[in-house]
């Protein structure tokens, strides 16, 4: 009985495109970031297309992420490739993570916004500490049994940080620099 649904339930992957964000629906239909979350910054927003195609190639994983409660009716060997595939993209959004704070960190350090705007950077780093710490946790909780579940928490928190971590400190950081560079041109 258990065997059966795995192969009964048609593969929806084409359809869900219109259940999805309006973002990773835009990634889709042209594989880019929507135009108000491009920060102008090259290096960040190179790195902010990593993050939205790791939620396109998340949602890919399970025949059905949104409806399935647990793994419990999908054949073992479903779950097991549904668990190393889920690994293995923890691993990449877990190394982009900290490399991608650091490059941010970094440029609020080297173009002196921390020193002069200390609480609105002190706010972006913590968010960067929270969805780093949310990242652990999922981590730390993954089973067979609920790999769905944890495929639905990281879609959350990703589609949390590109809507509201990107649109309001991300773009707060690319404000500055562009006109810290405004301010070195007129000189
Ligand atoms: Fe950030
Ligand atoms: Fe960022």
């Amino acid at each position: 009985m258990t065997t059966q649904r795995a192969v009964s339930i048609p593969i929806r992957r084409d359809e869900s495109v219109d259940s999805l964000s309006d973002i990773t629906a835009h990634w889709l239909a042209t594989g880019d970031l929507p135009p108000e979350l491009i920060t102008g910054h090259k290096l960040i927003d190179f790195e902010h297309r990593f993050l939205v195609s790791a939620i396109a190639n998340l949602r890919k994983v399970c025949i059905d992420h949104i409806s399935f409660a647990d793994c419990s009716g999908c054949r073992n060997d479903f779950r097991e490739r549904c668990e190393n595939q889920l690994i293995g993209m923890l691993g990449d959004v877990f190394s982009f993570i900290l490399d991608h704070f650091k490059t941010e960190e970094s440029i609020m350090r080297d173009s002196l916004m921390l020193m002069v705007d200390r609480d609105v950077c002190q706010a972006h780093m913590e968010d960067h500490a929270e969805i780093a710490a949310k990242v652990q946790e999922i981590v730390s909780s993954l089973d067979q049994l609920h790999v769905v579940s944890r495929i639905r928490e990281l879609d959350q928190l990703l589609t949390r940080w590109i809507t509201n971590h990107i649109a309001l400190h991300d773009l707060l950081l690319s404000r500055w620099i562009s006109r810290e560079d405004s301010l070195l041109q007129g000189f």
